[in-house]
């Protein structure tokens, strides 16, 4: 039994989206969360940038303690190898590798489509680990930036938001055909029901569900489960506005956040 928290730790706030998929799956564990809202979004930025802010964010988890990290952010996954580097031997998983597991469990006839920030999309870290796994899948991609800002709007229902799946996911859709639909990016699993209808009869795949699966099991592996008699809880760190974040952060996470129990913290 290992009673020290998960670290979590995303650009912002939709990573909230993967912490309440794993409170969910794990509610014998406890939980430190960092958004780093004073540089958010990542999803613009180039590669070496989001590296060198990923590996910072999860060294400020190591010094609280924690017992593996989860970097709960697609367009940081790709910094996974140098944020795995400066941590090891502590363990380290992104959300890449669990949803391209599951889209390609979700679409055996191999057509999925992939909608992701820019960053995301042009680095292709969703083509390469689907395709590392169903060498023979198409693989189609879009960015959908206005996805972000419309869902931290509170936007996620209605005809706006429609509108903007309708003019991302009518082109996808009409292109590749696909089986399966990835959510590449923490912030679309709150616009789930306008995508469902846009882009029609598809599977969708969220990285959230599966990556607390993967988490559980890792856990299970390396012998670090929390499961005892210890109640959940969930400490929220952010590099600006932690006002903003415990209002906004409440759409990502499906529970209110006091705004006391969100604290500022520098990573420089
Ligand atoms: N968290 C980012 C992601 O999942 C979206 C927001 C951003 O661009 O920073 O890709």
């Amino acid at each position: 039994m290992n009673n020290r928290p998960i670290g979590v730790f995303d650009s912002g706030m939709g990573g909230l989206t993967v912490m309440r998929a794993l409170m969910r799956r794990l509610p014998y564990e406890s939980f430190v969360y960092l958004g780093d809202t004073a540089r958010l979004p990542y999803g613009t930025k180039s590669r070496e940038t989001v590296e060198r802010y990923a590996v910072q964010a999860s060294r400020a988890l190591v010094a609280r303690d924690v017992k593996m990290v989860v970097v709960a952010c697609n367009t940081a996954s790709v910094s996974l190898p140098a944020v795995e580097a400066a941590l090891a031997p502590l363990p380290v998983i992104g959300v890449i590798g669990p949803g391209a597991e599951a889209a390609a469990k979700a679409a055996p006839s191999g057509r999925i489509a992939v909608i992701a920030t820019e960053g995301t999309v042009n680095c292709g870290a969703y083509v390469h680990a689907i395709h590392a796994r169903a060498p023979k899948a198409a693989v189609f991609q879009a960015a959908c930036p206005l996805f972000v800002p419309i869902a931290e709007e509170g936007l996620t229902q209605g005809p706006i938001a429609l509108a903007i799946a309708e003019r991302y996911l009518g082109p996808l859709v009409a292109r590749a055909k696909p089986n399966a639909l990835l959510l590449g990016c923490t912030h679309y699993p709150v616009l789930r029901d306008v995508i469902r209808q846009a882009a029609g009869d598809v599977a969708l795949v969220d990285s959230a569900e599966t990556t607390a699966q993967a988490v559980a099991a890792l856990l299970e592996e390396k012998d670090l489960s929390g499961r005892g008699t210890r109640a959940q809880t969930c400490a929220f760190l952010v590099t600006d506005a932690p006002d903003r974040f415990a209002r906004v952060g409440e759409i990502f996470l499906g529970q209110p956040i006091a705004a006391g129990k969100v604290e500022l913290v520098d990573l420089q």
